[in-house]
């Protein structure tokens, strides 16, 4: 028996979680589900004082609400509990960026940080919940597709709870991205293509050989694994919801995952508004955008050549349910140029002592935006999602500033290179 169903985003069909495997089977591939709990048997059984109980700081402690077991998700469950970084995921901090804020006329800029999480990326939520779903249903592969941030969650989490990991990341995903699977001793396939190649070869490789296929919205638990963040972001904040929140878009899948957890916090009654999302894309990779300024249904394939390599998508392959997102929130869609997410990477290291990947940055170039134009009001309360940690891409942060100095190791050599009498 399960507490919860699926059901499909595009056509409505529910589901059984033994029925349905990955995305909706009348539809196909592109039709994600979306988890529907059983609110009424959850609020009769759960309450914010127990949950305030709860001395798990991790994403577990939202365990009614997820797509598992509920033994998977009790106290002490041997699936979650006892597993290394597989119980360490989500409760990341939530942090007020006073001095960032001031600069933007913004009296509560608040950083949730989920550069913070086990392997340095909001991609744990997601690989957490996928690999518990996993180990109930004795899956014996994982693989994936990614551009590095969930193939690294994957494959460190999986090192965690002890199953092989197989993935595909594009050829030119970045050392330190590559250098954690290598480290956390999962398969690497490095695809001589595009993301959404290697999207499209796990998928082929998945149905041939019987892996388990965590790729990002294909897999229903993905989505469902990010929402805990907007539900820590309710909680730290005393349950009041805040006005906008904000995330960089490549697939989509953040801002779904995002969008369902208010949408439980809400249906539970433990908030009382939607906070608008705004999503913020690369300019030159800008599909969803695309579809957002068309009002279109779906979205069509664009180019993708964005440095930030995380949002560095083709076709979204969440980009129907991030449109909802967008639309159901009377959130906003906008990009930003490469060179504009250089320069926030500087900025908000030099303001905040956060270090942030680019794809975190894009998100910080669109708030700027926002902020500079009147969109984001003073008085609002506003949370920016980091998604990634920025040792994970040195090279962009190379190319946000310039070198360090050499010197020799002398006085003088200080005194001139600083230009000291
Ligand atoms: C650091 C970072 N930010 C943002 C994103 C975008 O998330 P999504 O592809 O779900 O839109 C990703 C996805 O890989 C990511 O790794
Ligand atoms: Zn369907």
């Amino acid at each position: 028996m399960y507490h919860y169903n699926w059901t499909c985003s595009r056509c409505g069909e529910g589901y059984a979680p033994d029925v349905a495997r990955y995305s909706c089977p009348s539809c196909g591939e592109t039709a994600c589900l979306d988890m529907r709990p059983d609110y009424e048997r959850i609020a009769a059984r759960w309450t914010k004082a127990e949950l305030a109980a709860d001395p798990r700081q991790s994403i577990w402690r939202y365990g009614p609400l997820l797509p598992l077991q509920p033994a998977t998700c009790a106290p002490r469950s041997p699936l979650t509990s006892g597993q290394a970084a597989l119980s360490a995921v989500g409760w990341t901090p939530l942090y007020d960026a006073g001095r960032l804020g001031r600069s933007l006329g913004l009296d509560q800029l608040l950083i949730k940080d989920d550069g913070r999480n086990p392997t340095g990326s909001f991609k744990d939520r997601a690989s957490a919940v996928v690999l518990a779903r996993a180990l109930e249903m004795g899956e014996s592969t994982v693989a994936t597709a990614s551009s590095g941030n969930a193939a690294a969650a994957l494959a460190g989490l999986g090192a965690a709870v002890g199953l092989p990991c197989i993935i595909f990341v594009p050829q030119s995903a970045p050392e330190a991205k590559v250098a954690q699977l290598l480290i956390y001793g999962a398969t690497v396939l490095l695809v001589e293509g595009s993301y959404d190649d290697a999207v499209d070869l796990c998928l082929a490789a998945c149905d041939e050989w019987d892996w388990y296929n965590r790729s990002t919205g294909y897999n229903p638990h993905t989505a469902e694994g990010k929402k805990t963040c907007a539900l820590e972001i309710c909680e730290q904040l005393g349950w009041e919801a805040p006005d906008s929140v904000l995330v960089s878009v490549g697939d989509g899948n953040i801002i779904t995952g995002l969008h369902r957890g208010f949408q439980d916090a809400l249906a539970l009654g433990w908030i009382s508004h939607m906070p608008r999302l705004i999503g913020v894309q690369a300019a030159a990779a800008p599909a969803l955008y695309n579809a957002w300024r068309d009002g279109a249904d779906d979205v069509a394939p664009d180019r993708a050549e964005t440095l930030a390599d995380s949002i560095n998508v083709g076709l979204p392959r969440d980009g129907f349910r991030a449109l909802r997102a967008l639309r159901e929130t009377g959130g906003i869609c906008l990009t930003v140029e490469d060179e504009a997410i250089l320069h926030a990477m500087s900025r908000v290291a030099r303001t905040s002592g956060l270090f942030t990947e680019p794809a975190g940055a894009a998100t910080f170039a669109g708030l700027f935006a926002l902020a500079e134009s009147g969109i984001i009001g003073a008085d609002e309360r506003v949370v920016v999602v980091n998604t990634g940690n920025g040792l994970k891409d040195i090279r962009a942060a190379g190319r946000a500033v310039g070198a360090a100095l050499s010197v020799a190791p002398t006085l003088d050599a200080v005194r001139i290179a600083l230009e000291l009498d």
